[in-house]
């Protein structure tokens, strides 16, 4: 089969790239390059530059590679810039995928899997987050999540197109440091920020009802998350049009904030300069949010290879060669 990758020179994307062709599928990259490298797409890939909310390129796109499968990951992703830019994001992450689910569905395309977020839980009060918990996002960038997952649901249904919604908690690590994630928009390369300007990481509330007061979250390594597109994507063409799977990607296990940076300053060698300080909680932090990850080991038969330390690690290498002077 022959499958677009929205987004396919971003972080995720060039893992999902890489594990489509481990697997000998044919890949076509398609990407504004907004935030992503075209240094990341393999050699002989074709790659496209163009947006999401250009529905010519889409439907050109479509047609000259004889898409038979979209894996759509081109979106905006920053919560925060989210609450200060929500136009902006529903113009981008709804309005583009509502152009490309348009050019899907009349171009015939028969398999669909989409990038969501365990931002659609928003703040679960539950020990492990199943896909069943009720939705109830709390920022833009989550509402524009759950919203896709509505559309997507809704044309596949009406079209007879197979459709997942993958539903990603903490993604970190890489395959190589040439892939790691270069933004700094959460824990782990907030910590390595920090460590890099010799300053002490900071840990935001330790009144949380949890075992160490801090806040507790679910990671999982980038290349598993990469496993479990080939995975979702071998059981939409198994069951065939018209299925449409909901999955939590997470390994299930909970990391306090805590136990991350101490876990940091072990891999690392800064030892006991990662002691973090602690400030206020902020608004909007849930004190837990762990992947119930028993659909997708039970029902699709997937498993996560890699643990948090080899996550730290793998990020570590990725974080020094941007960061040169990091490395001790
Ligand atoms: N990184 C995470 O922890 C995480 C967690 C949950 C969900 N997600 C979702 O995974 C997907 C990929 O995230 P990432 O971490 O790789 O981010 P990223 O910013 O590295 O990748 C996004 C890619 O999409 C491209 N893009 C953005 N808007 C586009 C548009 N309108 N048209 C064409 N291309 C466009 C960018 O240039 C970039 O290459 C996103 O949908 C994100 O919401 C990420």
């Amino acid at each position: 089969m022959t499958w677009l990758i929205t987004g396919g020179a971003g972080f995720i994307g060039a893992h999902v790239v890489r594990a489509m062709l481990d697997v000998g599928e044919q890949v076509v990259v398609y990407d504004d390059l907004s935030t992503g490298d075209p240094n990341r797409v393999p050699e002989g890939v074709p790659f496209v530059k163009g947006s999401t909310l250009d529905r010519d390129a889409l439907d050109g796109t479509l047609v000259e590679f004889g898409i038979d499968g979209v894996v759509h990951l081109a979106a905006k992703k920053q919560v925060a810039e989210s609450v200060a830019r929500p136009l902006h994001y529903y113009r981008e992450n709804v309005h583009g995928l509502q152009n490309l689910l348009e050019a899907v569905t009349a171009a015939g395309t028969r398999r669909f899997l989409f990038s969501s977020s365990a931002a659609v839980y928003g703040l679960p009060d539950v020990d492990l987050v199943s896909e069943d918990t009720p939705c109830v996002p709390i920022n833009p960038y989550g509402e524009t999540k759950l919203v896709g997952e509505w559309m997507v649901r809704a044309a596949g249904a009406a079209h007879g197109m197979a459709t997942a919604s993958l539903r990603y908690f903490n993604v970190a690590g890489a395959a190589g440091p040439q892939l790691a994630d270069t933004g700094v928009f959460n824990l782990i390369p907030m910590v390595f920020e920090k460590l890099t300007e010799g300053r002490a990481p900071v840990i935001f509330g330790d009144d949380y009802a949890t075992s160490d007061g801090t806040c507790v979250r679910d990671f999982i390594h980038v290349e598993d998350l990469a496993s479990a597109h080939v995975t979702v994507a071998r059981a939409l063409g198994e069951r065939g049009d018209g299925t449409d799977l909901t999955v939590n990607i997470g390994l299930g296990e909970g990391v306090s904030v805590r136990e991350m940076i101490s876990l940091i300053g072990e891999v690392t060698g800064y030892g006991p300069a990662a002691e973090p300080t602690v400030s206020a909680r902020r608004p909007g932090d849930p004190a837990r949010v762990v992947a119930s990850a028993d659909r997708m080991r039970e029902e699709l038969g997937w498993t996560a290879r890699y643990d948090v330390r080899e996550m730290v690690a793998s990020a570590w290498e990725g974080w020094c060669l941007h960061h040169p002077e990091a490395r001790r």
